[in-house]
């Protein structure tokens, strides 16, 4: 299995309640590697790029206001099967259909207010951390 890079979020629901640090180690346990981190306020338009791809979607608009409402933690996660093994360890979107013991179902508040984001093929993970880590 080949070593990967992917995006990772700290949403503004999670930043709120002070988790950054419980869900972090949630991936250090599984093996992934925090290889950058910055906190940061997503602007308005930076937030409707990031999920550009989303834009058809009723609940765009939404999600948009949802993640400028608050700080976010945006990272790079390092490590085996990492794209794969992050989706794993944060659950289904919806935290209702999210199995045991993980972020979403332990911590997310609703599918909008989910907690973390990942990316979710190679290709995405390599233009979403280009989005926040130009320089790595
Ligand atoms: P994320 O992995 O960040 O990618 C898009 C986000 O849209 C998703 O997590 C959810 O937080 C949010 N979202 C809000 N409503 C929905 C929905 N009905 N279906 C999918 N994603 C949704």
């Amino acid at each position: 299995m080949a070593k990967e890079r992917t995006l990772s979020i700290v949403k503004p629901d999670a930043t709120r309640r002070n988790l950054t640090e419980k869900i972090n180690a949630r991936f250090t346990a599984r093996g992934l590697k925090i290889v950058a981190q910055k906190r940061l306020q997503l602007s308005r338009a930076e937030a409707e790029k990031f999920y550009a791809v989303h834009r058809e979607r009723p609940f765009f608009s939404g999600l948009v206001t949802f993640m400028i409402s608050g700080p976010v933690v945006v990272q790079v996660l390092e490590g085996e099967n990492a794209i794969a093994l992050n989706r794993e360890i944060m659950g289904a979107t919806d935290p209702a259909k999210a199995a045991p013991g993980t972020i979403r179902k332990d911590f997310a508040e609703s599918i909008e207010a989910n907690s973390v984001h990942g990316s979710d093929s190679a290709e995405t993970a390599k233009r979403e951390i280009a989005f926040f880590f130009p320089d790595i």
